[in-house]
């Protein structure tokens, strides 16, 4: 006879394809995500598998802290320091890390060149749910190896993948693509949520067990977050997301949540006919296409991870022909910039509320801390006063409601960045600069107000 809990148990089979929500009961809408016909019927597994156990069979035990033997992290590094520089110094024996990424966007092609490189260091299983084979030696001949010594593996079948990667045993797996592989003893349908928790599950106890490094290609879904159980990304060590403009070549790799490194960092990466190549110095690629002499253009030291990176500002402000003024933001966030536009017009007096105003970071690149303030504030005025900036000098500073031109972090970094570019003066916040070692070649002046610096350029 069945026990209280194990009827509980066998009879909430409905889950929300949204957000994971169990239900005993067919429901049309999800109390939890309101999402509308987001429920499937799934069956529940009965059997209650042990946890952990590695491919020698041996079951893992309570232990002491002070008895775990302390892990070097040996991290092998692949020769993209782009890519290494984002997993936090390299990869990590045992770690599980999650890729996810628009359709097209080279979330393969990256994971491709990465087996390559790592197979050099180590044993590599690339398990493909969605390509051929042949598909993908097709596309390594494009990316120009074509001697490649990894595994390739094209399967769906989580137990056939488990059995290969015990006669294997490698050291670095790669899945493409976790909503593709699905596990036999669950019975609903491939990439829905309780295949995919129960494949990552497995995955991770493979990868903990056995000290294979694992890499997860994950789908996004219509939104931009990753598909699947938001458990997806808690069950992992590190998320990746690859981005980038289609209209743009530029692909950016950013860790959003790291367990061995630090978050916020940052890969730059170009998508060219041979495959990804790494951007090393992107504040040379986001500044190249700069006009001399033209109006509505600023530039700005932002911090992207630890890595400072110099971009543009480009605004746009032309009399509003009918109706209300009009404001757009591209890469920029429009809160801000109405706040800014806000502030230059009470605080510097200048008349924009007749005003359109357009503005744009220039090179796909999105610039979202306070720290581009003055750059935005500046471009503004730039475009209104019809007078064009100085090309060589570049603008660091929050702006603040009443004016004032606030404290930022990292500032000894930014206007290094900006001497190293060959850029001859940069405005500060003055607060930010007590004690801190000016490189030379650089001017820095130290501001306490928009209106202040307003004078000083367009003077
Ligand atoms: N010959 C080529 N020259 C330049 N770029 C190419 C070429 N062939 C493919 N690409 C680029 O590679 C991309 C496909 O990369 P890839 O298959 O790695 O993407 P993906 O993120 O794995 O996509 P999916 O989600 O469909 O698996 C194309 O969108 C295109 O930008
Ligand atoms: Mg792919």
């Amino acid at each position: 006879m069945l026990g209280i809990l194990d009827m509980a148990k066998k009879k909430s089979n409905f889950v929300c394809q949204e957000c994971g929500y169990n239900s005993p009961k067919y429901l049309g809408r999800c109390p939890n995500c309101s999402s509308w016909s987001s429920f499937v019927e799934e069956v529940e597994v009965q059997e209650v598998k042990n946890a952990r156990v590695s491919l020698t069979g041996e079951k893992s035990k309570p232990t002491k802290l002070k008895d775990v033997s302390s892990i070097n992290y040996a991290r092998t590094k692949t020769d993209m320091d782009e890519f290494n520089r984002v997993l936090g110094g390299g990869v990590v024996p045992g770690s599980l890390v999650l890729i996810g990424g628009d359709p097209g966007i080279g979330k393969s092609t990256l994971l491709l060149q990465v087996s390559t490189q790592l197979a050099d260091k180590g044993t590599v299983l690339y398990v493909s749910g969605e390509e051929s084979a042949e598909q993908i030696k097709l596309r390594s001949e494009r990316l120009g190896n074509i001697d490649n010594e990894f595994y390739l593996y094209a399967e769906t079948n989580m137990q056939s993948i488990r059995s290969e990667i015990e006669k294997i045993q490698p050291d670095f797996l790669i899945i493409d693509s976790i909503q593709t592989i699905m596990s036999p003893e669950v019975s609903s349908v491939q990439g829905s949520v309780s295949q995919v928790r129960e494949v990552t599950a497995e995955l991770m106890q493979l990868a903990k067990t056995n000290n294979i490094a694992t890499f997860i290609v994950g789908h996004v879904t219509k939104e931009g977050t990753l598909a699947g159980p938001r458990m997806l990304e808690h069950m992992v060590d590190t998320v990746l997301y690859f981005e980038g403009e289609r209209h743009h070549t530029f692909r950016i790799l950013r860790a959003v949540k790291n367990r061995f490194g630090s978050t916020n960092e940052i890969g730059i990466f170009e998508m060219q006919s041979g495959g990804l190549v790494e951007v090393l110095n992107p504040s040379q690629v986001f500044l190249e296409e700069r006009l001399d002499g033209a109006t509505g253009s600023a530039i700005v030291v932002t911090m992207e991870g630890s890595r400072p990176i110099l971009a543009e500002v480009q605004s746009l402000v032309t009399p509003t022909v009918f109706g209300n003024a009009k404001r757009t933001t591209t890469g920029l966030d429009f809160n801000r910039a109405s706040l800014i536009m806000a502030v230059l017009e009470k605080r510097c007096g200048l008349l924009l509320q007749n005003q359109d105003a357009y503005l744009k970071s220039a090179g796909g690149v999105k610039l979202d801390e306070p720290a581009i303030d003055l750059a935005v504030a500046v471009a503004i005025a730039s475009s209104y006063k019809e007078k064009p900036t100085n090309p060589q000098e570049a603008f660091i500073g929050e702006i603040g409601l009443t004016g004032e031109i606030r404290r930022v972090t990292r500032i000894e970094q930014r206007i290094n960045e900006a001497a190293k570019l060959g850029f001859t003066k940069i405005y500060a916040p003055k607060n930010s600069l007590q004690g801190i070692d000016l490189p030379k070649g650089i001017e820095v002046i130290g501001v306490a107000t928009v209106g202040e610096v307003l004078k000083k350029v367009f003077a």
